[in-house]
Order: structure tokens, then sequence, then C-alpha cells
């Protein structure tokens, strides 16, 4: 089927890198913006001192204006946003206002790309990578962070994992588009066949997250990683120079990718529960526009699971290939709810257990999203 690069590219996507940019993200801003990368490469131990803050107060105000190409523009959102949540994170007391220096060209920036003026998914891992050796694939062993908070190994390895997610599925918008296209064409076999490759992408995608483990300890993510991504308190912080209102975010999530929502929405798993819904939708404010166009798109395109029903008879093998790939895409969120389990409810204090940085009650929502998956199996004397 002739799913071409320039069907993607509108959305933001590239046919090997799917939603991580298709060259390597900046890792320097031209010489104007010194003052950004400079603070950006001394922020831990700027952290680590208590010093931060401080730091940050007395950054020069530079014009976003002389930010050129969405390369640069990527890069400077990336710093800024982290230096916003170290700047409200960085010491015991959360920060109620952002000083105008870092308030007014993260506002505009964030703005202007359509995102929000806080730590997000978009900024720190789809565009926070850089690989060793330029010659060899983006692969967790050829990679490295770009900016962290900490920066301890388990930091770097948590955001690293996630780029790695990301790479595992980045042929998954080709098959998407794939799979709706020969609902189009009534092309039963091509179904079949991508049916097919998507199970096995989702699969590669839950290989990749289980590879948590090995280098991100539960105890440091909950205690050194993991507060910098929060929410902000309500009712939010006040940007200075931008309003005096107080603006409130939800904090950085993978929950904001657009990958596995893509598959959701292709795939036809909705999320209409009250546990699940609104934080879906709210997570969508938070991906880059085309992203999210991505994800809408493929929402009104043919009901995938409505057609394999329509063809049961005589298509029976649809029944299992949908059945298949509905299965591994519950097995990558059962591993997703274990390890959210393992990382955040078992650490938290008696009494503080169970919120994501994203804000919800995790066992309520990620159980929620889990069983809704698993519900879409279609009953089959043949699928075990
Ligand atoms: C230590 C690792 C991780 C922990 C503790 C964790 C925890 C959570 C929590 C608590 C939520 C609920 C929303 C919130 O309040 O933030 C969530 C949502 C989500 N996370 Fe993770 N997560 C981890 C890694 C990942 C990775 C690597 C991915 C890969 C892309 C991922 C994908 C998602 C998705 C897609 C959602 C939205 C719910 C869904 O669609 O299933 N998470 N995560």
């Amino acid at each position: 089927m002739s799913v071409q690069s320039s069907t993607l590219a509108p959305f933001g996507i590239n046919p090997d890198t799917g939603f991580l940019p298709a060259r390597d993200p900046l890792t320097r801003l031209p010489a104007h913006f010194q003052a950004w990368d400079d603070l950006g490469a001394q922020l831990p131990a700027l952290l680590l001192a208590s010093q931060a803050r401080a730091a940050i107060a007395r950054m020069p105000e530079l014009e976003i204006e002389r930010l050129e190409g969405e390369a640069e523009r990527e890069r400077a959102l990336l710093l800024l946003s982290t230096f916003v949540s170290a700047y409200v994170w960085g010491v015991p007391k959360p920060a109620e206002r952002i000083p105008r220096p870092l308030a007014v060209p993260l506002c505009r920036l964030a703005e202007q790309m359509g995102r929000k003026p806080i730590i997000h998914h978009a900024a720190n891992v789809l565009n926070n990578w850089r690989r060793l050796d330029s010659a060899r694939p983006i692969r967790l062993d050829n990679l490295a962070l770009l900016q962290g908070f900490l920066t301890s190994s388990d930091e770097a390895w948590f955001i690293l994992v996630t780029v790695e997610v990301e790479k595992a599925g980045a042929s998954a918008p080709t098959e998407l588009l794939r799979a709706q296209e020969a609902i189009e064409r009534n092309n039963i076999a091509a179904l079949a066949k991508s049916l097919e490759r998507l199970t096995a992408i989702i699969g590669r995608m839950e290989a990749a997250l289980r590879r948590m483990y090995e280098q991100c300890d539960p105890y440091i993510f909950y205690h050194r990683v993991r507060p910098f991504f929060a929410s902000w308190n309500p009712p939010g912080v006040i940007y200075e120079g931008v309003s005096e209102r107080p603006q409130m975010y939800a904090g950085g999530s993978a929950g904001q990718s657009a990958l596995v929502q893509s598959l959701d929405a292709a795939l036809s798993v909705r999320h209409e529960s009250a546990a699940s819904r609104p934080f879906i939708h709210e997570m969508r404010a938070y991906m880059p526009p085309a992203h999210r166009r991505f994800v809408e798109t493929l929402e009104r395109g043919p009901d995938l699971r409505a057609y394999v029903i329509a063809h049961e008879t005589n298509a029976p093998q649809l029944l299992d290939r949908y059945n298949a790939c509905i299965g591994a895409l519950d097995q990558f969120r059962y591993l997703h709810l274990k390890i959210a389990v393992e990382y955040i409810s078992q650490q938290a204090p008696p009494g503080a257990e169970g919120k994501g940085t994203g804000g919800t009650d995790l066992r309520a929502f990620l159980g929620a999203v889990k069983k809704e998956t698993r519900a879409r199996r279609l009953p089959s004397e043949r699928t075990p």
C-alpha cells in the first residue's frame, strides 16, 4: 500500500523516526542565546546547590524573534520549559510567580508553537536526545540526554527509554494509515498484513518500555526525578509580564505522546469513561499541533473494529489479527500500569499514594484505560 512520506509530512511525522524529529535535535543555539545554553549546562550544579532559582531570575530577557527555524525553536522550548519547572520545584517551597525574563519568552514561544509553557513530552522527550555516534541508529546504546534537571543516570535513562519506545513505534503511523487505506479499498489481505505488523510494532514498544527497570531505580525516580515533572499546584503560577492571573498546567507525562493515542484512534479503542476521557483529551493540548491533528484524522477515519465485525464470516482471520493487536496493546498497558504502581504508588509515603505527574489518580485512570483496551477484543472461539 502506498503511504508516502508526503502523506506523513504535514503531520510532522517521518516514516523512519515517527513522532521523533526527522533530524537529530540541536545541541546548541546561536550565539545570541548563549546565556540560555550556559544556564542549561549549569542547571544540575545550580539545583544541587539550591542556586537555580536565583540564577534563573538573573537571566537576560532574550528575543525569541531571533530564533530561526523549527529546530532552534524546539531547542529553546526545551531549555525554557526545563528552566520553568526547575524554577518552581528547585527548592522545597514551590514558586508561585515566574520572573519576566523567563516567563515572557517561554509563553510567547509556547504559544507560537501551539504548546504549553511547562515541561512536556514533546520538549523533554521527543527533542531531548543526541546520538553518541551519528553514523549509528537512534537506539538506547547510542543515545545521550541533552538537558536534564539533576541529570542522574536514572533520570537520563527514564527519558531515553521513552525515546526508545517512540523509536520502536516509529513505523506505527505509516502502518495505521495503511490499515485505514486498506479498509477504504476493501483490501482484506492488506489489512490483515497491517494488523500483523502493528502487533509486532506494539510488541517492540513493550520490550523497550521493559528496559526501564535496567537503569532507572524506582526510589530515585520517585524522589529525584519525578518532582520536576509535577503539575503546578492549584490555582497555578503567575507568568510575570504575561498575565497577573495564575495559569494552571499539567506536568510532563508520556500521556502526551501522540504514539499511543494514534494506536487507540485507528484501532477503535475509545476512552469515554469519566475515569479516562478527561485526561486523555486534555493531554492532546500538550502535543505539537501537527501530531494532535494526526490523532484526530485517524479518529475520523474508518472504524476498524466495525469493519472486522462486518467481515467476520468471509474473513475470519481478520478477527484473530485484530484481537492479537488489541492483545499486544493490552499487554503494553499491563506492563505500564505495573511500572506506575512500582515507581509511584509503592514509593509514596502512606496517604500520599497514587498521583501521576499529569495529576491523575493513577490506579483509577491507568486501570480504566487498560480495561477499555481489553474490552475491544472480539469474541471468538478460536482466540484463546
Ligand atoms: C517510570 C516510568 C513511568 C511511570 C512511573 C509512568 C507513570 C504514568 C502515570 C502515573 C500515568 C497517568 C497520567 C499521569 O498522571 O501522569 C501515565 C500515563 C501514560 N504513560 Fe506513563 N509512565 C512511565 C513511563 C512511560 C513510558 C516510557 C511511556 C511510553 C510512551 C508511557 C506512556 C504513557 C501513556 C501513553 C500514558 C497515558 C495512558 C495510556 O494511554 O495508557 N509511560 N504514566
